[in-house]
């Protein structure tokens, strides 16, 4: 399968994609990731994108585009992936049409999660991640790890996102709002927009979602 999951910062994107790639057998590609994995390895690709990140802007299309198909054309995502963060804005989004169907190939879904925004600034606030792998997501409230700091799956140290501060999230919040959910209309005439809740439990939310592209997939 080849699945877009779009919702704003905060949403559980990510939280969500761990479990739904390892239900589905696909690879999360995580173009965030790939950009923090680039900063932390001080890359020049890295270095460009994290004046953008740390502004909350998006870092712009020329980049973003050849990492994200770079990633999607490795030997791992020839059978699908699940997207997490791209495309995010409609040139991206007709970037990966484009690219798909020069393939032969399309898109079979675009999971859209819906949360109130009081909601994800609480969930954003809270979030602690791995150093050693971002897939490790915490939460000091909602899903704590049994050591303050310290990460349950592999010791690893739990930090804080620099762009995770209130006034780069409002910021955030509103390149979403602007760049991101028109590629929700943008695939809504493509058919291919199944819409669920992501409030709930993280097991709950991941339940309704298989349902929903199961249903999907059916129709
Ligand atoms: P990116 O890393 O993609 O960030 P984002 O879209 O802002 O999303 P987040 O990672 O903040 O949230 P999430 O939805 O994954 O939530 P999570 O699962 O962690 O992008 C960062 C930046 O990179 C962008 O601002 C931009 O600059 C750049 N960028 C990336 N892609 C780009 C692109 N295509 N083009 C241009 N620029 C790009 O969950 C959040 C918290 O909530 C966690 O603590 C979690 O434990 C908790 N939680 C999750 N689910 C639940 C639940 N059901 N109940 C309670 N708590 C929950």
């Amino acid at each position: 399968m080849r699945i877009v999951l779009v919702g704003p910062p905060g949403a559980g994107k990510g939280t969500q994609a761990a479990y739904l790639a390892k239900n589905l057998s696909i690879p999360h590609i995580s173009t965030g990731d790939l950009f923090r994995a680039n900063i932390s390895q001080g890359t020049p690709l890295g270095k460009k994108a994290k004046e953008y990140i740390d502004a909350g802007e998006l870092v712009p299309d020329e980049v973003t585009i050849g990492m994200a198909r770079d990633r999607m054309g490795e030997s791992d995502a020839a059978d699908g992936f699940l997207l997490d963060g791209f495309p995010r804005n409609v040139a991206q989004a007709k970037a990966l049409d484009e690219s798909l169907a020069g393939d032969g190939l399309a898109l079979d879904a675009v999971l859209d999660l819906e949360v109130p925004e009081d909601e994800v600034v609480k969930r954003i606030a809270g979030r602690r991640i791995c150093r050693n792998d971002s897939a490790h997501v915490f939460h000091v409230t909602y899903n704590p790890p049994r050591t303050e700091g310290v990460c349950d799956v592999c010791g690893g140290e739990l930090y804080q996102r620099a762009d995770d501060d209130e006034e780069t999230v409002r910021k955030r919040l509103e390149v979403y709002h602007r760049e991101t959910e028109p590629i929700i209309d943008h695939y809504r005439t493509q058919g291919l927009v199944v819409t669920i809740s992501a409030l709930g439990k993280v097991t709950e939310v991941t339940e309704r979602a298989m349902e929903a592209l199961k249903r999907d997939a059916a129709a």
